[in-house]
């Protein structure tokens, strides 16, 4: 019986907060995920060429990405850092491949498809690599609990992962926009 190398365990709620800091509130990313990915669109995400994100919101407790997939698009091999996370299909759709350790020490990779409305939830030190195999255009939302601070990205050699040493950290960011642009427009 194998395992994936990390994530997907459920972890306990945290102990021992200290009393001078605000306890963080519980948050269940694939519920938000599949909350916010009712109630966004990205006008003109079809037509990008390159995958492309969009910050659209950040809370001290979480925060929220659209990704535009064009056909052919893909992340690489990547973790979170500690943070735990969703992915929820908004249309198009995607292929999670996971590195998964055999008894033997033998790695492959498992993979699932996420179609529209379905959300992917995982736990904190999660690898996974995400693509677009289609030939259309997909759009998702992805939301960390806490806030994403880091990624590191795995080249893969034989049965090892090897980190790569240029990580990810928010200050390549630019300040995200108002979510105002991707905010549906509430019914009259
Ligand atoms: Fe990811």
């Amino acid at each position: 019986m194998g395992r994936f190398p990390s994530g997907d365990e459920p972890r306990r709620p945290g102990r021992d907060v200290d009393r001078a800091t605000p306890a963080r509130r519980h948050v269940d990313p694939a519920a938000v995920a599949r909350r916010l990915g009712a109630a966004v669109q990205w006008p003109g995400a079809g037509a990008l060429r390159d995958r492309s994100w969009r910050l659209i919101a950040r809370t001290g407790d979480f925060d929220a990405w659209l990704i535009a997939w064009p056909g052919g698009a893909t992340a690489e091999l990547h973790d979170h850092g500690s943070s735990r996370g969703a992915l929820h299909v908004i249309s198009g759709s995607l292929v999670e491949t996971i590195p998964w350790r055999d008894d033997d020490g033998s790695v492959t990779l498992a993979r699932r498809d996420v179609q529209p409305g379905v959300t992917l939830a995982f736990g904190g030190g999660h690898v996974h690599d995400v693509r677009n195999e289609s030939a259309e255009h997909a759009l998702s939302l992805h939301v960390y609990s806490p806030p994403l601070t880091s990624m590191t990205y795995y080249d893969r050699s034989g049965d090892r992962l090897i980190p790569r040493p240029d990580r990810w950290d928010l200050s390549r960011e630019a300040p995200y926009p108002s979510a105002r642009s991707v905010l549906r427009p509430a019914a009259p």
